[in-house]
């Protein structure tokens, strides 16, 4: 336990002030360095707060005995004690923005007690991508039990969590409601705060829980299968855009490619392809890196989608009826070149994009060291290998987290609530009479 001991007299408080009182009429003057969240933590809390409440509570209990009422210097200490250190804070993540149900439980310090995820795979499948009402009902069936393993494997319960991170947006609003509706329902319930969490936004600062290094401001591409985007992160919740998709993101047409190559596409179209790419010849076919012209750090995929389609048709490879398991040997060396040439110019595209989005970046900001790449489809061996040249080239770091949390995942959306409420930016327990299904935007 981080332990700050100021004397009392530093404050001017007079003795005998009521512990409640005191430190909420300190905390502004005593310690400047506790935030809101801490604020938040030390007013008597509907629950027990596992860790450091215990001590408040022992500090109100011996200030309202007055034969061991505390000097107000030892007041002063133990209400600097019970102050929770940011490695105590326990967030709940919950994800349900797209086609994964996934929770996990972080520690302050950045420590993975435990994630969950129940995946939509089969529905993948079966409807060629995600249909929102189908992914809703998946969401709906799921999130009960995603969140409880969460809780279970990490071996902790409501009651023992600080506050509930959920994503809030962008995604399919169906299935975002899923989630926002389950942990108000927990934040009502265990008079927890809130932090909404915007989904790009983990998946870049989940980087800063790998690499606790990594410092703004720095550079980052966010490629995941709705959106393509380079931000330079200036600070926590500052963020320059400069550059986004003009039509489709990259892992769309990853997803789309994959599924005209009748890959199987049960653990994703981006890992399918990227698998078969191994096999083929990158410099087969010359597609055309889109936007060369368009000297900005803009993105366009669709206009690729049409000539892997066309290349795939002038072929007469039949994959809409024939799977790759099914193939012969010389079908599926041509399915394979198909592939590995939409990746090498897919990625050739990241690569301009994010050399020119380099150059800017450090023009704005020269103190930039790290080059982060997450989303889903940072996890793509290929991906990562050619923008580490892009790093190395610049003198940048390329930090890229572990594939598992590069795709959506529940520990990004606690990460990031952790960011956010350390410095006080979360909102209040829904009130106790909210009801479960309110209506939320
Ligand atoms: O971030 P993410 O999990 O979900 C969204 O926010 O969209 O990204 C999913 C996208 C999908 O398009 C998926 O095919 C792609 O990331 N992806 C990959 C790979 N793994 C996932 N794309 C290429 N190679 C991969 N290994
Ligand atoms: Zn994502």
């Amino acid at each position: 336990m981080h332990l700050i001991v100021l004397p009392a007299e530093a404050a001017g408080s007079p003795a005998g002030t009521p512990p409640g009182k005191m430190a909420s009429t300190l905390l502004p003057t005593l310690l400047p360095p506790v935030s809101r969240a801490a604020a938040f933590l030390l007013r008597t809390p509907p629950k027990p707060f596992r860790y450091h409440h215990s001590l408040f509570r022992s500090l109100l209990a011996s200030a309202s005995s007055p034969s061991t009422s505390p000097t107000p210097r030892a007041l002063v200490t133990m209400a600097c004690a019970a102050i929770p250190t940011r490695r105590d804070l326990l967030m709940l993540g919950i994800e349900t923005s797209c086609d994964d149900t996934a929770a996990a439980v972080v520690r302050g310090d950045g420590e993975i007690l435990s994630q969950a995820i129940a995946s939509q795979s089969d529905l993948l499948v079966k409807w060629g991508g995600v249909a929102p009402k189908m992914a809703e009902e998946a969401h709906a069936l799921a999130i009960d039990q995603v969140v409880q393993k969460a809780l279970d494997d990490a071996n902790v319960s409501e009651s023992d969590l600080s506050a509930v991170a959920v994503t809030i947006g962008p995604g399919l609003s169906l299935c975002l409601r899923v989630g926002v509706h389950k942990a108000r329902k927990i934040a009502k319930v265990f008079g927890l705060p809130i932090v909404g969490v915007h989904h790009m936004e983990a998946h870049a600062l989940v980087s800063r829980l790998v690499n606790k290094d990594l410092d703004y401001p720095f550079l980052a591409l966010l490629i995941s299968g709705g959106h393509n985007l380079l931000v330079l992160a200036q600070n926590l919740g500052e963020y320059v855009q400069l550059g986004t998709t003009i039509d489709d993101a990259i892992g769309e047409a990853y997803d789309k490619s994959a599924r005209w190559l009748g890959l199987d596409i049960q653990k994703g179209g981006g890992p399918a392809l990227e698998e078969l790419a191994l096999e083929g010849d990158p410099n087969s076919i010359n597609f055309t890196v889109p936007m060369r012209q368009h000297k900005d750090c803009n993105f366009s995929y669709a206009g690729l989608k049409t000539p892997v389609r066309l290349a795939i048709e002038s072929r007469n490879l039949c994959t809409d009826d024939i799977p790759i398991s099914s193939a012969t040997e010389e079908d599926r060396q041509l399915r394979a070149n198909i592939a590995a040439s939409f990746q090498r110019i897919a990625v050739l595209h990241l690569e301009d994009r994010c050399q020119r989005a380099v150059e800017w970046a450090l023009k704005m900001r020269p103190s930039i060291k790290n080059f982060v790449v997450s989303g889903g489809v940072a996890s793509n061996q290929y991906v990562r290998t050619r923008l580490n040249h892009i790093a190395e080239k610049n003198g940048l770091q390329l930090v890229s987290p572990p594939p598992s949390l590069c795709t959506d995942n529940g520990v990004m959306i606690a990460w990031t609530g952790i960011e956010h409420f350390v410095p006080g930016r979360f909102e209040d327990p829904p009130p106790a009479d909210e009801p479960d299904d309110m209506q939320v935007t």
